[in-house]
């Protein structure tokens, strides 16, 4: 595996790649690698000839108030893992590499990126990934990019930006990966204590509590959401958004007649979580004959 700094090495490498025939996968990543990149980067590593992780802890998706300064990070660690992973190239730059005196580009999607994730954290959250992507994709050419379906609302910004600037990339979205005890894994989890990871097992519990009430047949959205709500609060969880929404549109859901995606996010301890669960129109515990 070759870490490589600039951008000028990763286009030589990606070049000679091409130039032999081999398709390019590249796995964004900030680092600080646990079960769930590793399943990207095996996806990655499966169906590509050239396996690219990025490694950019990217300042412009964080507000002044957030972890930008405290994100775990340890270069050496993560370098280890991917090795291991047969990945070819760790991309992981300088700040100034990806953002040089001067820079003054921003990719804005409207829509999707004012509600949750993006009303809560503020838009330059959604502003800075897809402008740190649309770069990664131009530096390394991929012919996939990977990305975990943890961060959902990413994943649909990602797939806009692709589609509406005309990227040749292909998007996949890889399953949410989960402790033994359903905390989805995470690179933050690493900030809750002992009574915080305790009582963070129940973001998973309230998304298990929603899916056996729609399994069971019920389609209004209040009542799914009320069932999830009971459980978050029994834990003493106040959350900063429990939503059912349009798995496309993100546009709030009333009654599920469409595939929805549930997400929350809530303050665990030190720690902020994220997670979300597909509820499909047709998903019913009956079997069908
Ligand atoms: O999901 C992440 O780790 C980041 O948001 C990404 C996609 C690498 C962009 O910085």
């Amino acid at each position: 595996m070759r870490i490589l700094r600039t951008i000028a090495e990763v286009r030589a490498a990606v070049r000679e790649a091409k130039a032999a025939g081999r398709s390019v996968g590249l796995v964004p990543t900030m680092g600080a690698f646990h079960e769930g990149h590793l399943s990207l980067v095996r996806a990655a590593r499966e169906q590509n000839g050239l396996v690219v992780v990025s490694l950019f802890v990217n300042p412009t998706q964080f507000a002044a108030n957030e972890d930008l300064s405290t994100y775990p990070r340890d270069e050496a660690r993560d370098a280890a893992f991917a090795e291991a992973e047969g990945v070819d190239i760790l991309f992981a730059p300088e700040p100034a590499e990806i953002y040089p005196d001067g820079f003054a580009t921003n990719i804005h999607v409207a829509g999707i990126t004012e509600v949750l994730d993006g009303a809560s954290r503020g838009p330059h959250h959604f502003d800075g990934v897809a402008t740190v992507v649309t770069k990664l994709f131009g530096i390394v050419q991929p012919d996939v990019a990977y990305f975990g379906q943890k961060d959902a609302q990413q994943v649909l910004v990602v797939r806009r930006v692709v589609r509406d600037l005309d990227l040749d990339v292909r998007i996949v979205a890889c399953p949410i990966v989960r402790e033994p005890d359903g905390l989805a894994m995470s690179s933050r989890n690493v900030y809750l204590d002992a009574d915080a990871r305790a009582q963070s097992t129940a973001l998973n519990r309230a998304l298990d509590a929603a899916d056996a009430v729609h399994r069971a047949g019920e389609r209004d959205g209040a009542s799914i959401l009320s069932s999830a709500h009971a459980v978050l609060s029994a834990a003493g969880i106040a959350v900063e958004y429990l939503e059912l929404q349009d798995a496309e549109t993100l546009q709030p859901v009333t009654r599920i007649e469409r595939d929805a995606l549930l997400l929350i996010a809530a303050r665990v301890g030190a720690a902020r979580l994220i997670d979300n669960h597909l509820l499909t129109a047709t998903d019913t515990t009956e079997a069908t004959p």
